[in-house]
């Protein structure tokens, strides 16, 4: 970032950091609750990382210890144009997570989503060739973990390459390189910073098969002989989902036995009822139109739902603490629930509540379930 957009930033944050006072300064630290369990980490839209949502980063800095970015860091925002890379955001986020001593993961080199199609096209549209994809990735994830190399310290390196029922998912990627370009982009981000926390990151990682399917995944990854250090699990849930959070158990247990650390990388309880059994998990491809019948609550949460969800949360942070040692860092996929991708996902224009804090920046019931756990109640 050059001098000029850095000094804009810098008075954008301070503006943002002293919004509204709030009695929130009261509001006790996620990040410090769970300071001897795991890092406690949340996603930044782009407008928040440049400051422009009063009272946002100042929240985030009070109480968070790890970043990821929401969108900025993915391969359409950072080289749209084959070579041609846009920095400005990235670097903000990665300049404000360094002022807060924040850790920051980097989200995502490898997806078959947000990708832009140049990188799986030759010059006439057809596809191009093992040799040239490999190319490209080569080019990217040096760029990009190079940059970054001292002060982003973990990566999500592949997203998403596995279906429900633990089979490849059928991608661009999957079908130019094979299975084994998974083990190449570990082999090439170890290559680009060796000390770097690599992750596989990728959702409903509580379902046994395709807990299985990245279990099988990962021993590939590990029998070349490329470093791999731990799995991400998204964490995009719902009321009704994971049905037994045992399975969730299982999946961290089954991680730790290959040797890798858990993290949930994109944590939100949905409270909105899926439109099908078969829409939960997180596949971007799914897009339905409005149908307010799956809108209920655009007037505000009600209280017996805002139980439900703070049950929900209680469960899995629960799982969650037993299992601390395997556990990293948690991440929440947003700050709030008025800037939450669920209001848009799995159909445009709902009214969700999926986070800890509320459209005012505030608490709401699931974060006091959380923190209760550790014995942390408001304050009289
Ligand atoms: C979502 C973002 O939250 C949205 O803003 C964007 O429009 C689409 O992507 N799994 C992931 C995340 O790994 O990158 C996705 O983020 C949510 C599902």
């Amino acid at each position: 970032m050059n001098r000029l957009t850095r000094s804009t930033f810098v008075l954008a944050a301070t503006l943002a950091l002293s919004a509204p006072a709030v009695a929130e300064e009261a509001t006790p630290a996620l990040k410090d609750v769970f300071a001897d369990d795991f890092r406690i980490g949340v996603a930044l839209g782009e407008h928040q990382i440049l400051g422009r949502e009063p009272g946002v980063l100042g929240l985030v800095a009070r109480q968070f210890n790890a970043v990821t970015a929401e969108n900025v860091m993915k391969w359409a925002e950072l080289q749209p144009v084959e070579g041609d890379y846009d920095w400005a955001a990235a670097d903000a986020m990665v300049d404000f997570a360094a002022d807060h001593e924040m850790r920051v993961t980097g989200h995502t080199l490898l997806w078959h989503q947000q990708t832009p199609d140049w990188v799986f096209e030759d010059a006439d549209g057809n596809p191009v060739s093992r040799e040239q994809l490999l190319e490209r990735l080569e080019n990217h994830i040096h760029a990009v973990v190079g940059r970054y190399k001292d002060r982003v310290r973990s990566w999500d390196v592949v997203n998403e390459a596995v279906n429900d029922d633990g089979s490849m998912r059928d991608t661009p990627w999957y079908r130019i390189l094979g299975e084994d370009y998974v083990t190449e982009a570990f082999r090439i981000a170890a290559e680009a910073d060796p000390t770097a926390t690599l992750l596989y990151n990728d959702y409903s990682l509580f379902l046994p098969a395709k807990r299985n399917g990245v279990v099988r995944l990962m021993k590939k990854v590990q029998a070349a002989g490329v470093k791999v250090d731990g799995v991400g699990l998204q964490g995009h849930y719902g009321l009704g989902h994971p049905e037994d959070m045992q399975d969730l158990a299982d999946s961290i247990a089954a991680f730790a036995g290959l040797g890798l650390k858990s993290s949930i990388t994109e944590l939100d309880i949905a409270v909105l009822p899926f439109p099908s059994p078969d829409h939960f998990g997180a596949d971007l491809n799914v897009n339905m139109a409005l149908n307010e019948q799956y809108n209920p609550y655009t007037e505000g949460l009600p209280a017996d739902v805002a139980a439900q969800q703070a049950a929900r949360y209680r469960q899995v942070f629960e799982v969650l603490l037993a299992h601390a040692d395997d556990v990293e860092r948690v991440t929440f996929w947003g700050v709030h629930d008025g800037h939450s991708w669920k209001n848009g996902w799995p159909m445009a224009g709902r009214t969700d509540y999926p986070l800890l804090f509320d459209r005012q920046l505030q608490p709401k019931a699931a974060f006091w379930s959380v923190v209760g756990l550790k014995g942390v109640t408001p304050a009289e």
